[in-house]
């Protein structure tokens, strides 16, 4: 029977040589996931024997990593803002850079409910979140606003035009018992029927330039495109959105807007043309690179 170690050594030097550049963190999750363990359990315990079931589970995992495949989309899993989601090829598998737009959601929506609580009888507070994919963003902004006994206040929307998304999201609400506290709708940007403006939009669209997608890493291929390709300047999908902003927006309400790092400038230029007079304020992410759009309507912006 082989150890731990021998495993782990076999799986270092099979993904090294087909070029992932995380070979040994790989190779210990994708051992913990046949072992159904957590990581550092094994990495405790390097001589322990591993039963023939588990490391033909895990050479399994190893030869699906070989040919490219996210380690996420083997795992079925991956931890995003301190929780657990499914995760497979129907959305596209939540960033780290991607917390930063949870953080400030939830500051936005706790600022507004202690300026102005929202009683059982009365309207809530209204949350949408477009292009939910797994439901990564939403269902973490949700589980924070639990944690602070506001979730009864808010009214959450999760929307994606993919319907493969959709489901895996409702999935994952489910997982995390939400799905009594977000609606999920499969439709173009926002539901046409919604009459009621919106105190909060949320969205991390995709933005990545159709000639760059080929030049990402292979892992990207796995996951669907609808969920990166932006068009041909990579805010063809964002762009849309602003422009719906000005009747969808309440006047005193804020969007948040992830946008590609290197994306500032282009972004900053196209505010200032679809929505002009709009406040636009860019936050950062962990890494330092300007994330996150903050933009307010005239009236709170002045
Ligand atoms: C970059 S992924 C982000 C997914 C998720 N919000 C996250 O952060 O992990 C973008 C998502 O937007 C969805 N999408 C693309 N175009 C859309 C549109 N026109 N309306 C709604 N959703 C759209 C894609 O299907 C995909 O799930």
């Amino acid at each position: 029977m082989a150890t731990v170690r021998e495993l782990l050594a076999e799986g270092l030097g099979r993904l090294r040589d087909s070029g992932s550049e995380t070979a040994r963190l790989d190779a210990e999750l994708l051992l913990a996931h046949a072992l159904d363990t957590e990581r550092t359990a094994i990495l405790a315990h390097p001589e322990a024997p591993v039963g023939d079931g588990a490391a033909e589970r895990y050479r399994a995992g190893l030869e699906r990593r070989e040919a490219g495949e996210p380690v996420a989309y083997i795992r079925g899993v991956k931890e995003f803002h301190g929780l657990a989601f499914g995760v497979d090829p129907r959305a596209m598998i939540p960033r780290p850079e991607t917390e930063r737009l949870v953080d400030l959601a939830e500051a936005a929506i706790a600022e507004r409910l202690l300026a102005a609580p929202r009683p059982a009888s009365g309207p809530k507070l209204r949350v949408v979140d477009v292009g939910a994919g797994s439901g990564a963003v939403v269902i973490a902004v949700a589980a924070a606003l639990r944690r602070r006994g506001m979730l009864d206040e808010v009214e959450l929307l999760a929307t994606d035009v993919s319907a493969e998304a959709i489901s895996l999201a409702t999935e994952n609400a489910v997982g995390h018992a939400m799905a009594d506290a977000i609606r999920f709708r499969e439709v173009d940007l926002l539901p046409e029927w919604e009459v009621r403006r919106w105190d909060v939009v949320l969205a991390n669209l995709p933005y990545v330039r159709s000639d760059a997608i080929a030049s990402l890493p292979r892992a990207t291929t796995f996951e669907p495109r609808l969920a990166l390709d932006g068009g041909p300047d990579g805010l063809a999908v964002i762009r849309r959105l602003l422009d719906h902003l000005p009747d969808v927006l309440e006047p005193d309400g804020v969007a948040l807007l992830e946008i590609g790092g290197d994306q500032e400038p282009e972004a900053r230029a196209l505010v200032g043309e679809r929505l002009p007079g709009w406040s636009c304020a860019l936050e950062h992410d962990l890494g330092g690179l300007p994330r996150v759009l903050v933009l307010r309507p005239p009236a709170a912006a002045a």
